[in-house]
């Protein structure tokens, strides 16, 4: 495995997925890992991350001088590299000019991390910055213009640096120098796949639970449903999944959920019909945070109840990702400002005396789609479009209303079965629609309506970060708003959302 020490870059979990495509596992950790548990880890290679700190200022993070006298291949990327070069004595300077963006880099011989590259190749530079004066042992083995020590490396101890971001794509050469890294320098072997991944981890399970039960909240999307096919391959009917009918789901969400999971798959499934508990809460509520604490309360409180009945459940299972538990810890990981209350499962544990078994907390969106694969899930599961836990409730806007809940169901369906027909689903991330409070005049027939106006909103993303409107054919648009407004009773406009994200967000609550 290799080991990377987390210093805060906005990157990192990209050199992870770089690691990982290269079929080597991986895990990220803090710098504060002390000495014993890296060596407890036995990593064949460790990756000192980038990271938005300057190595002279005060409090500036720092991992374990120790690491140095553990004879593993070392590599840095930029902060990484400075943290580096200043632990073994050399000299890391304020850069004359702040380098961001494209370089040409020259490398001096096509060796080390280098081997079989061009020796002139692009890179990705961002950098305020430099190395004054190297380390003894190191030699400088790459430049750029204006970056003097664009890598260097002591080969005799196995350590390189890059001042520059090969885990971007926008290095074209990366992803090589970190193959180079992974298999010339620290010997790892292509071993981690999905195969691999799902046997270890269902012994794992086995030898954490024993005998024990556990329950698991099933929200019908991918990450939940692949932990539970997980979590039944080891121990089978020590599970019992949970699923909570809230009132605010789509249409037929519930029956797909049992023909799949208790018929399909046969794993012990209950159902908790919970509408009316959570509309009544709801009633009269606009305000988006208000809506969105009300469901994740009532959730908790829905399916502790449930917990309970089981009698001697001892763990609380969860398809926490990889990319929810590096947030919650990175090293500059203060507290960011609250944009939206999300509602997951991942809020039960706090209130529930319950152990946590977690078997996709190393994994990435994809690699949990992979294994969804290799679990033998259908493809319809495997790349459903997310949904948000607080469910229509928060395509409603203003109060949510079992009539209001009907019209956007049923525009739901229209949207989405014209998006899969004109091959779109999986194309763009999420595609919904959304019910305005807002009223506007039309003509049917020879009659005036005045009705409710639905927006529609489609969205390309890579990891629901950023976002870009979809560029949804007009056609396509215009057949989804006809049918629409001649299918859905109360509706008689629609409208089409082109904003991105930033500013704008996915979701409109
Ligand atoms: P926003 O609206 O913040 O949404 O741009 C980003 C992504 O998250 C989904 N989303 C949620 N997912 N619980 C979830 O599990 C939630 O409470 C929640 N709210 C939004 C949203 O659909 C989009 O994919």
């Amino acid at each position: 495995m290799i080991l990377i020490i987390d210093f805060g870059s906005q990157y990192n979990q990209l050199i992870a997925r770089r690691v990982r495509e290269h079929h080597v596992y991986c895990q990220i950790e803090p710098p504060n890992l002390d000495l014993d548990r890296i060596r407890a880890l036995k990593p064949e290679g460790i990756i000192l991350s980038g990271g938005p700190a300057s190595i002279y200022e005060k409090g500036s993070p720092r991992a374990e001088r120790g690491i140095f006298d553990l004879n593993i291949p070392i590599l840095g990327i930029c902060y990484g590299l400075q943290f580096m070069i200043d632990a073994l004595d050399g000299e890391v300077i304020r850069a004359q000019k702040r380098e961001y963006g494209f370089a040409g880099l020259k490398i001096r011989r096509p060796e080390g991390v280098f081997a079989s590259i061009e020796k002139e190749t692009p890179c990705w530079m961002s950098h305020g910055d430099t190395i004054g004066r190297l380390p003894e042992g190191f030699r400088i083995t790459a430049s750029t213009d204006s970056t003097r020590v664009a890598a260097a490396e002591n080969r005799a101890k196995h350590f390189y640096g890059l001042q520059f971001h090969p885990e971007v794509v926008h290095t074209p050469a990366g992803k090589k120098m970190l193959g180079n890294f992974l298999f010339e320098i620290c010997g790892c072997k292509k071993t981690w796949t999905m195969k691999s991944f799902a046997r270890d981890t269902v012994e794992e399970i086995r030898a954490r639970v024993g005998d024990g039960k556990v329950i698991l909240g099933l929200s019908g999307g991918v990450d939940s449903s692949v932990a539970a096919v997980l979590l039944q391959k080891a121990i089978g009917r020590q599970l019992t999944c949970v699923f909570v009918d809230n009132g605010v789901l789509r249409e037929g969400e519930t029956e797909k959920v049992r023909a799949l999971f208790s018929r399909h798959l046969k794993i012990n499934l209950r159902f908790v019909r919970a509408k009316k508990r959570f509309l009544d809460k709801l009633k009269g509520v606009e305000d988006p945070e208000k809506k969105r604490k009300i469901i994740g309360r009532t959730f908790i409180e829905v399916f502790d109840q449930e917990a309970r009945r089981i009698r001697d459940v001892g763990f609380l299972a969860q398809g926490t990702l990889y990319p929810d538990l590096i947030e919650s810890r990175s090293a500059f990981g203060g507290p960011s400002a609250v944009i939206k209350s999300h509602h997951n499962v991942g809020g039960l544990p706090k209130k529930m005396r319950l152990k946590l078994v977690e078997p996709l907390r190393h994994l990435f969106k994809d690699e949990v789609r992979l294994l969804g694969r290799e679990l033998g899930l259908p493809d319809e599961l495997i790349w459903r479009q997310p949904f948000p836990g607080p469910g229509l409730a928060v395509r409603i806007i203003g109060a949510v209303t079992e009539k209001r809940l009907s019209i956007l169901r049923k525009a739901d369906v229209i949207l989405l079965e014209e998006i899969r027909a004109a091959n779109l689903y999986r194309k763009v991330w999420q595609s919904f629609a959304i019910l305005l409070p807002v009223k506007s005049v039309g003509i049917m027939g020879d009659q005036r309506t005045y009705e409710n106006i639905l927006a529609i909103r489609a969205v390309t993303s890579d990891d629901a970060m950023t976002a870009d409107w979809a560029k949804i054919p007009h056609d396509l648009l215009g057949r989804i708003a006809n049918r629409i407004i001649n299918e859905v009773r109360g509706v008689n406009r629609v409208v089409y959302d082109i904003s991105s994200k930033p500013p704008s967000t996915i979701e409109w609550e």
